[in-house]
């Protein structure tokens, strides 16, 4: 008898799970790791620990395919049950559902079709899609064959796009004729154009056809899916991996200027987006689960495909936004499909929250069984709507606490087992062995603590390494506090052991759930040419739980027309837009004659922290400022 996943049912469950995966690591996470397909099993399950350069492996020796994971063993049982519902943007759109069988046949033809057009295992290929079922496919389709796949959001700039062919020295792009977006609709393949001028690397673009709009197809690199796609089988055998092999890139901010392609593996990352999917949610055989993130970020990769898809459960895509056609929307969906887990973040309840609450009431939402939050902390506000009028004091809600480096989920709730307490991540998932840390590195043992939050020992979904630059991984998650993995974010331990995130410690800030370094956002805006200098900050904000605040200086300096003044504030906009896109727009912009600096030129941000969040009257000491002067315009000119 094949032998079946392992699944923590009750409190005493976890603790015991979660002891003997701390005691006997390389045992518990065999017997997780038992009832996939391989083609061939480990020598040895976890390898490399954390030495400062940071060279963890698991399963190492294995071969095997993810796809034969998430798809082949599950035709037998499961060929028939739906595998991925499609939820359009318009709602008076058709909805599109794939059966097991069905998602397999397309994941087969598209795999042939990049295999015609050249595609090879190790080739970095980059997708930048619509959310509509051929993301999906291709993704799959992509780690069938062994090549690298590297999703960028479709909401980033053509010049982000190039940033990231260019760093992964992409040959293959995969992208669409255009994308809905509520009531806008985005030429998506000019962007992409764009962004190729400038990509020597690759060699051919694919093309799905969406809106059906006219698009420029460039003569020997740019072909239609569907004229590919026409003769091909629906059938292509996996190609076999070795568990160390890279599955995906996906670039993510950290506090230094440039994006870093974060990497993950084959063997590892398939166990634990399977483990933690399975056990968090409790999924049962007949959930409809919704997780609402775009397949661009790490949350569409593991939550929306290949966790459910491992673990063989029905997951739900949509196109569309929350606000679009009204702010119903979301909880039409949930009665439509009787969706029954449902994950989203805490700045779309936020926004949702800011609508009438007849939007939400008028709907049923009886089918809803487990409520899960991503992304940022959620406010004790939000998590109490989000329980009361959602899940109508009925479902648990999972806070899940994790990172695009992490893989998936490191700290939360398993609904309805562990501890669900608001603002509070909760405990940690059998191997995962959370830490406090002192500023200089020193263990905070006991509860009610905070501290640099940090993991001991490796764990089977931890980043590998950081593409074509292996040093900048250990140096930033492994070489800070030798022996870790160090997070980047603040936590408390309250008095029950449960964690709760403060946020960032380091000069990263998420707006709406998404990171950006300040240095990221400084750099674009200096691209701007009327800027000299500029220095970017986080403050709270109502809906996405940090705006972006930039000071800027001034070639010409400070104007004096107000009109002059919003010109300019709305270039530097424009020029942000087009460095990294629309989701990194400065909400506020204070053009200023200078920035508070130390006499060895550090700049403040302490100050203008401060300020931007309207601590004036508490900016602490300025003397050692080279011109204390600077603070006092700086806070009359607040915006
Ligand atoms: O600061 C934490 C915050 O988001 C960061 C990770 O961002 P990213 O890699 O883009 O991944 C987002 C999806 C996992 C973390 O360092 N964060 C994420 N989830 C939570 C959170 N902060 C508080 N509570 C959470 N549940």
């Amino acid at each position: 008898m094949p032998a079946t996943h392992p699944r923590i049912r009750t409190t005493e469950e976890y603790h015991e799970a979660y002891r003997r995966s701390v005691e006997t690591p390389d045992a518990f996470w065999a017997e997780v790791a038992e009832p996939f397909t391989w083609r061939r099993k480990w020598d040895s399950v976890r390898g490399g620990e954390f030495s400062p350069a940071g060279t963890s492996t698991w399963f190492d020796g294995a071969k095997l395919n993810i796809t034969e994971n998430c798809l082949d063993r599950h035709l037998a049982a499961r060929g028939n049950k739906l595998a991925l519902i499609w939820e359009p943007n318009d709602p008076k759109q058709r909805h599109l559902r794939l059966t097991y069988r069905e998602l397999y046949q397309e994941v087969c033809r598209f795999a042939n079709v990049l295999h015609n057009l050249g595609v090879e295992k190790g080739d970095r290929v980059c997708l930048y899609m619509p959310m509509i079922p051929p993301l999906a496919i291709a993704v799959l389709a992509c780690a069938r064959i062994g090549a690298i796949h590297s999703v960028v959001f479709a909401g980033f700039s053509s010049t982000a796009i190039a940033d990231r062919v260019n760093d992964a020295q992409a040959a293959f792009v995969i992208t669409a004729d255009g994308l809905n977006r509520g009531p806008k609709q985005i030429p998506v393949k000019r962007v992409v154009d764009e962004a190729l001028e400038s990509c020597p690397s690759v060699r051919k673009v694919l093309v799905v056809e969406h809106l059906g709009w006219p698009v420029h197809m460039q003569e020997g690199r740019d072909v239609w899916y569907h004229d590919e796609a026409k003769d091909v089988s629906r059938s292509f055998k996996a190609e076999e991996m070795a568990a160390e092999d890279p599955l995906f890139i996906l670039y993510t901010s950290g506090s230094t200027g440039k994006p870093k392609g974060v990497v993950h593996t084959t063997a590892g990352y398939m166990v634990w987006a399977d483990y933690t999917f399975r056990n968090v949610f409790q999924v049962e055989e007949n959930d409809v689960y919704w997780c609402t993130a775009d397949v661009g970020w790490v949350t569409g990769h593991s939550y929306l495909l290949y966790g459910p898809l491992l673990a063989g459960a029905t997951t739900l895509m949509f196109e569309g936004v929350p606000t679009y056609p009204d702010a119903g929307r979301f909880w039409e969906v949930i009665d439509k499909h009787s969706v029954s887990i449902f994950y989203t973040a805490p700045t779309a309840i936020r926004s949702l929250m800011a609508a009438p609450l007849d939007n939400v009431l008028s709907y049923s939402l009886d089918s809803l069984r487990v409520l899960g939050s991503v992304g940022e902390p959620i406010n004790e506000e939000a998590w109490h709507w989000y329980h009361q009028h959602v899940g109508k004091g009925r479902c648990p809600i999972v806070d899940t606490w994790w990172q695009t480096e992490t893989a998936g989920i490191m700290i939360s709730a398993m609904a309805g087992i562990t501890p669900s307490k608001p603002t509070h991540a909760g405990l940690p998932m059998p191997g995962v062995e959370p830490v406090l840390l002192t500023q200089e590195g020193q263990e905070i043992e006991g509860n009610d603590q905070e501290g640099y939050l940090a993991i001991r020992a490796s764990w089977p979904g931890v980043i590998r390494t950081t593409w074509g630059d292996h040093e900048r991984a250990a140096q930033t998650y492994f070489r800070p506090y030798p022996g870790y993995y160090f997070t980047g974010d603040g936590a408390r331990r309250d008095e029950n052991g449960l964690y709760r995130i403060i946020g960032r410690v380091d000069d990263v800030i998420n707006v709406s759930g998404h990171r950006f370094g300040t240095a990221e956002i400084e750099n674009a805006i200096n691209q701007d040419p009327h800027v000299v200098e500029s220095a970017v900050v986080g403050y709270p904000h109502d809906v996405k739980g940090q705006g972006i605040y930039a000071y800027v200086i001034l070639q010409d300096g400070v104007p004096d027309k107000e009109t002059e003044r919003q010109r300019i504030e709305a270039s530097v906009i424009e020029t942000v837009v087009a460095e990294i896109g629309k989701i990194a727009r400065p909400d506020k912009i204070q053009i200023v004659s200078g920035l508070p600096k130390t006499r060895s030129g550090k700049i403040m941000r302490r100050i203008l922290r401060k300020v931007a969040e309207g601590e004036t009257s508490n900016i602490g000491d300025t003397t050692t400022l080279l011109d204390p002067a600077v603070v006092d315009e700086i806070v009359n000119g607040r915006k």
